[in-house]
C-alpha cells in the first residue's frame, strides 16, 4: 500500500510526541512493506510565527491532498492569558477541522491493568472499562453564530446551534460503531434546559429506528459526569456535542491513568486526522519527558479508520500494552523511573520488529 501522511506537529509538546508516532508509523511501513510518505507542514502558534495565519493556505492544501493526517497539539501560554490578541492558536484548530469536513471526533477510553493503581478512581471501579466517545465537533457553540461582545463591552454572548442534519450524520457513525461493540448508544445531553439538546433528542429518537438491535438511552450531562466517575463500566457508545463532548473526555480520561494515554480520530467527509486530546501541555514542551503514547495510539487509529489495516493498528496497541506492562513509561505514569519520550518511541519500535518476527 502507498499512502502519503500529512504530519502537522504544532505547538507544545506536539512535535516530540508526533516524531514517535512517525518513528512507529515508519516501522510499521517497514515490517509490512507500505510506502509510507510524510509531510510536514505548519499549525498553531508555530504557524502563527512564520505566516500570521494558524491554519495557513499550504496547510490546507497539504492535508487535502493527503490521505491521512497526523497531528500533534495546539496552544501556547502566550495567547492563553491574553484576551485582546486578534489571532489564536486554537482558531487554527477550529478552521481545520470546519474547512477539512471533520464533523465526528472519537475518543476511545479504556483502562489498562498494569495502570489501575495510578489512577485516582478505586480498581474496582475502573478494571475492564471500555468505551467510545462521539463528540460532534464542526457545531454547537463553538462555531455558533452570532457571538461576540455587547458594544460597551460589558456583556458576551455565545450561540449554540445544531441542525437535524449535523445531529444525524455524527450520530450514524456512533450508531454503527455501537453495532460492532455492545450495541449501547448513550445520548450524553442538556434537554431539560436546551433546545439544541431537545433537537438531538428527537433525532437520534428517530434515528434509532433504524438501528433496531441497537439500545439508546439518554442522560443529562451533569449526571454522566458523576456516572463517568461512578460506574464507567456502565458505557459504551457514549454520543454528544461540542463542548460536552470536550469536558467529559478529559474527565473520563482519568479512567486510564493519565490524559497522555488518550488518542482520538476526527473523521467526516474526506480525510482523517488523528491526535493525541492532551493538548499543547507547554509546561513539558522541550524536555523529552512527554507521553507519546496518546500520539503512537492515534497512529494507530490512523491506520484502522483511513487506510483499513485492522492488522498493523492492532500490533502498536499491542506494543503500548507491552510497554506499560513492563512499566516502560514515562514520568507522568512512572516517577520512580521514568523513561523519555524518545526512549519510549524507540521501545515501541523494538516491541513491534520482536511481535512481527514472532507472527511471522
Ligand atoms: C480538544 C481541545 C480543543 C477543543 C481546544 C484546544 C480548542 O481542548 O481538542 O479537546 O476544545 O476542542
Ligand atoms: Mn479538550
Amino acid at each position: 500500500m502507498k499512502k502519503n501522511i500529512a504530519v502537522l506537529p504544532g505547538d507544545g509538546i506536539g512535535p516530540e510526541v508526533t516524531a514517535q508516532a512517525v518513528k512507529v508509523l515508519k516501522s510499521i511501513g517497514q515490517t509490512y512493506n507500505h510506502e509510507l510518505d510524510f509531510a510536514e507542514a505548519l499549525v498553531g502558534a508555530a504557524a502563527i510565527g512564520v505566516t500570521g495565519d494558524p491554519f495557513p493556505k499550504a496547510t490546507e492544501e497539504a492535508c487535502v491532498k493527503a490521505d491521512a493526517i497526523l497531528f500533534g497539539a495546539i496552544g501556547d501560554p502566550k495567547y492563553d492569558n491574553d484576551p485582546t490578541a486578534k489571532v489564536r492558536p486554537e482558531q487554527g484548530l477550529l478552521a481545520m477541522r470546519k474547512k477539512l469536513g471533520l464533523f465526528a471526533n472519537v475518543r476511545p477510553v479504556a483502562s489498562y491493568d498494569a495502570l489501575l493503581p495510578i489512577s485516582p478512581l478505586k480498581e474496582e471501579i475502573i478494571k475492564g472499562v471500555d468505551f467510545v466517545v462521539f463528540r460532534e465537533l464542526t457545531g454547537g457553540i463553538y462555531f455558533g453564530q452570532p457571538r461576540g461582545r455587547s458594544e460597551d463591552g460589558n456583556s458576551a454572548f455565545d450561540s449554540c446551534t445544531y441542525s437535524k442534519e449535523e445531529i444525524i450524520r455524527v450520530s450514524r457513525l456512533a450508531f454503527d460503531a455501537a453495532q460492532n461493540r455492545n450495541k449501547r448508544v448513550t445520548l450524553v445531553d442538556k434537554a431539560n434546559v436546551l433546545a439544541t439538546s431537545r433537537l438531538w433528542r428527537e433525532t437520534v429518537k428517530e434515528l434509532a429506528f433504524d438501528y433496531p438491535d441497537v439500545e439508546l438511552d439518554f442522560m443529562f450531562v451533569d449526571n454522566a459526569a458523576m456516572k463517568i466517575i461512578q460506574n464507567p463500566g456502565y458505557f459504551d457508545v457514549v454520543l454528544t456535542e461540542n463542548m460536552f463532548g470536550d469536558i467529559i473526555t478529559d474527565e473520563a480520561s482519568v479512567i486510564s491513568g493519565s490524559l497522555g494515554m488518550l488518542p482520538s480520530a476526527s473523521i467526516g467527509k474526506e480525510v482523517g486526522l488523528y491526535e493525541p486530546i492532551h493538548g499543547s501541555y507547554p509546561q513539558a514542551a522541550g524536555k523529552n519527558i512527554a507521553n507519546p503514547f496518546g500520539a503512537i495510539l492515534s497512529a494507530a487509529m490512523l491506520l484502522e479508520y483511513s487506510f483499513g489495516l485492522l492488522e498493523e493498528s492492532q500490533l502498536i496497541q499491542k506494543a503500548v500494552n507491552q510497554a506499560v506492562e513492563e512499566g516502560f513509561v514515562t514520568e507522568d505514569i512512572n516517577n520512580d523511573n521514568p523513561k523519555s519520550t524518545e526512549e519510549v518511541g524507540d521501545e515501541i519500535v523494538s516491541i513491534i520488529s520482536e511481535l512481527a518476527a514472532v507472527n511471522s
